[in-house]
C-alpha cells in the first residue's frame, strides 16, 4: 500500500496540478457542480453534452475528470486510447444507483416493442442496453427525431422523463428514479422566496420534480441556466439546481444577483450534490501525480456502450452550447 505522502499539506496545489498537467499531458475537465476551485483551474467547465463531446476531441493522453463516474465512463467510452481518471471514484450518482442493470434488463425484455431513450447518468451497463443516450440539453432535439408512433422507456429521471412527456404530449413509460439533489427543493420555501424577490425569475434543471418546475420560467441544462442568466432582463436570478453553478453566473454577471432555490429547512445546503463534492484538489493532485483510479471498461461492453452514445452525439447534433430545453410558455 503507497503511504500518502506527508507534505501534502504544505504543497501549493495550484501549482502542482498545474505542472502535473503539463508534463503528464492533461486535460482537465470539470462540471458546473464542481467546487469553486476545482472549476477555476479547469481546462474546460460544462454540461453533460459539452463534457462529452470535450471528452471525444481531446488530443490530450490524459483526461482528469473532475464530476462523476458516468461521467468519466463516458469520457473512456468514447476515447479509449486515453488515460481517464476520477479523483474520487465513490463519485456516483443516485439516478445511475437507482437503475441496476439486471431490473433494467428484464424492463426492456418485458416492453420489447418499446426503444429505451436514456438519460446519461447512468451506468455503462445501462448505456450498452439503451438505444440512444440523452443529457438534459439535448432531449428535446433528439426526442423531436423519434416519431410519435414509436414507443419509448425513458430512464433513470423520471422528473426529466415527466418534463418532457407534458411538454411534449408523449407518453413514455418512466422508470422510477429521481436525483437526491434536486428532489430536496421545497416548493413551500421557494413560494417564500419568490415572495421577498418579487419580479426575479426562477430557472430550474428538469431533474426537478414537477411542484418546482411549475414556478419555473426557465426550465433547462445547466449551461442553459448560465445562458438564460446571461440574457434575462433583470437582476436577480433564482437557481433551482446544485448551487456551485453560481460561481460562474457571479464570475460572468459580477453586477448581479443569484440565489440558490432553498430546501426544507430554509437552506440550499441540502442541494450540495455529495457525490460532486467528494472530489477536491488533493484528490485532484494525487490522481494526476499517479494517474490513479483510473476508468477500466471491458472492451465487449464498452463497444455495446458507445453505440448508444455515438446516436446521441449524432442526433444532438447543433445543440453544443444552447443546452436548452426552452423557456416555458
Ligand atoms: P447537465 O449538466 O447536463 O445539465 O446535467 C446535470 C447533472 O445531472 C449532472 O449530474
Ligand atoms: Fe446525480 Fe443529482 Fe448529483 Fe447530478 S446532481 S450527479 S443527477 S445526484
Amino acid at each position: 500500500m503507497t503511504a500518502m505522502p506527508t507534505t501534502l499539506a504544505g504543497l501549493d496545489l495550484r501549482a502542482e496540478i498545474d505542472r502535473l498537467r503539463k508534463e503528464k499531458n492533461a486535460v482537465i475537465l470539470a462540471h458546473y457542480y464542481q467546487k469553486p476551485e476545482i472549476q477555476d483551474l479547469a481546462d474546460f467547465i460544462g454540461d453533460s453534452l459539452e463534457l462529452s463531446r470535450k471528452a471525444a476531441a481531446s488530443d490530450a493522453d490524459v483526461i482528469a475528470f473532475c464530476g462523476v463516474k458516468f461521467m468519466a465512463e463516458t469520457a473512456k467510452i468514447l476515447s479509449p486510447q486515453k488515460i481517464v481518471i476520477l479523483p474520487d471514484m465513490n463519485a456516483g450518482c443516485s439516478l445511475e444507483d437507482a437503475c441496476p442493470p439486471e431490473k433494467f434488463r428484464a424492463f426492456r425484455a418485458a416492453h420489447p416493442d418499446h426503444i429505451a431513450l436514456t438519460y446519461i447518468n447512468c451506468s455503462t451497463e445501462v448505456k450498452a442496453l439503451s438505444d440512444v443516450i440523452v443529457t438534459s440539453s439535448s432531449a428535446e432535439t433528439i426526442l423531436a427525431q423519434i416519431p410519435r408512433e414509436q414507443k419509448i422507456i425513458f430512464g433513470p429521471d423520471r422528473h426529466l422523463g415527466g418534463y418532457l412527456n407534458r411538454k411534449f404530449d408523449r407518453d413514455m413509460l418512466l422508470w422510477p428514479g429521481v436525483c437526491i439533489v434536486h428532489e430536496a427543493f421545497s416548493e413551500t420555501e421557494l413560494v417564500k422566496l419568490k415572495l421577498q424577490h418579487p419580479g426575479a425569475p426562477v430557472a430550474a434543471h428538469p431533474e426537478c420534480p414537477p411542484h418546482i418546475i411549475d414556478h419555473a420560467d426557465y426550465v433547462g441544462s445547466t449551461s442553459g441556466i448560465l445562458n438564460y442568466a446571461k440574457t434575462m432582463a433583470g437582476d436577480t436570478l433564482i437557481v433551482a439546481t446544485e448551487p456551485h453553478i453560481i460561481h460562474q453566473m457571479e464570475l460572468a454577471l459580477p453586477g448581479k444577483t443569484f440565489i440558490g432555490a432553498p430546501g426544507a429547512d430554509g437552506n440550499c445546503n441540502c442541494n450540495i450534490c455529495p457525490y460532486m463534492a467528494l472530489n477536491t484538489l488533493e484528490k485532484l493532485y494525487l490522481a494526476l501525480r499517479d494517474l490513479t483510479p483510473q476508468i477500466e471498461i471491458e472492451e465487449g461492453l464498452r463497444l455495446q456502450a458507445k453505440k448508444s452514445l455515438d446516436n446521441m452525439l449524432e442526433m444532438a447534433s447543433g445543440t453544443v452550447g444552447k443546452g436548452d430545453l426552452g423557456v416555458r410558455d
